[in-house]
């Protein structure tokens, strides 16, 4: 009995596992925790409010990147959020997440308030997809609809982090590919590059793109290369990737058509590329943009998570449970 039920779940798990974000996810629904935690939403979104009333270093940018970074690498999965142990390398050190991701404390808290009320019931992949949501509703940006019911993972994979994310230095058809290959349209990945309408990045990540690009304006590249030198990477500089990195907006769209783009993955997206048209649309309407970032939100939040009729809850996001 117990093993031909292994055998339909492994059967099911087989049919499903090339299902990608282009397609409905059958196990998720945003009423998933309607009877066993109906307190959740008001929970990560109060605790939000008060972590951005608070903050000082735009944590929303940090969240929303740590939800990117999970479902990308592997699927949604709070995988990202595992330290490492001297038993496994996590994701967290891999190269496009060290010294670079933040925002883990704020998932601890909401956790922990989560368990306090619904011990043992709320996936951590869950709450980071309800987070990253919340950052953005309140920064000013969409809202959607967040599907739940997602699994914790067991395992962790550092090469899933390396690999499948993409990196500054990134071309157009790079990118087009590493998210096609995700079942993203270039649509989905123009509007989800749009988050980096928040945040900031490191010197060290658009050095090479201030001091040997030509599709740059003069005064932005000239403005950056002051704290940015090219003969050594100066740990501390950054900058902002838009005019307003604190407010989701579409100014992201417009410092690119204006060739402001900070790294040259962003500038990528407009200059003569399939995209233009795209990114014109976005620069002009900011609804448009908020319509499709949205949409595209929900399918970055399908990407494989972890079903079946048994769910993983980590007890602390940190660690996989003993
Ligand atoms: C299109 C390809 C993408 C590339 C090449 C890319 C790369 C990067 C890099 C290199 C940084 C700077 C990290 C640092 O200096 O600490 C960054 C920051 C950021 N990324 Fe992306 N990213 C991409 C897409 C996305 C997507 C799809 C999202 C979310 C949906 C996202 C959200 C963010 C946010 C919010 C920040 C700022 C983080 C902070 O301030 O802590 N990025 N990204
Ligand atoms: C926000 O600041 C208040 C007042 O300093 C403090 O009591 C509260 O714990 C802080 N909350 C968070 C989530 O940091
Ligand atoms: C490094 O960056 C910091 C912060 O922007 C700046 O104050 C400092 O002058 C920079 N140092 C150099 C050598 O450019």
């Amino acid at each position: 009995m117990a093993t031909s039920f292994n055998f339909l779940l492994l059967l099911l798990l087989l049919l499903l596992a090339g299902s990608t974000a282009a397609f409905p996810n059958f196990f998720l629904s945003p009423s998933f925790y309607s009877y066993t935690c109906p307190q959740l939403q008001g929970i990560v979104r109060s605790t939000m409010k008060e972590v951005i009333r608070n903050d000082t270093t735009n944590i929303g940018a940090g969240l929303l990147r740590l939800f990117f970074h999970d479902c990308f690498a592997g699927g949604c999965d709070a995988s990202v959020l595992l330290d490492d142990t001297p038993e496994f390398v996590g994701e967290k050190t891999a190269p496009p997440n060290r010294n670079s991701l933040r925002g883990f404390e704020v998932i601890d808290l909401i956790k922990k308030r989560v368990e306090a009320a619904c011990p043992r019931t709320v996936s951590c992949a869950d709450i980071l997809a309800l987070t990253a949501r919340d950052s953005v509703a309140l920064l000013h940006g969409p809202r959607w609809k967040v599907w739940l019911g997602r699994s914790d993972s067991m395992a962790v994979d550092q090469n899933a982090a390396t690999f499948s994310l993409p990196g500054p230095g990134s071309n157009l058809p790079i990118l087009l590919a590493m998210f096609a290959a995700k079942g993203f349209s270039a649509r989905d990945m123009v509007a989800l590059s749009g988050a980096h309408t928040l945040g900031r990045s490191h010197c060290s990540l658009y050095r090479d793109r201030i001091h040997g690009d030509s599709n740059i304006d003069p005064a932005f590249s000239a403005a950056l290369r002051a704290t940015c030198p090219l003969s050594a990477a100066n740990a501390t500089a950054t900058a902002p990737f838009d005019r307003t990195p604190e407010r989701f907006d579409n100014w992201y769209f417009k410092d690119l058509v204006a060739f402001r783009g900070l790294m040259k993955s962003d500038q990528a997206l407009y200059g003569g590329g399939l995209v233009d048209p795209l990114v014109e649309i976005y620069s002009e309407d900011n609804e448009a943009f908020g319509r499709d970032f949205a949409e595209a939100m929900v399918k970055l939040g399908n990407l494989s998570p972890l079903f079946g009729f048994y769910r993983e809850i980590r007890l602390n996001c940190r660690k996989v449970n003993a």
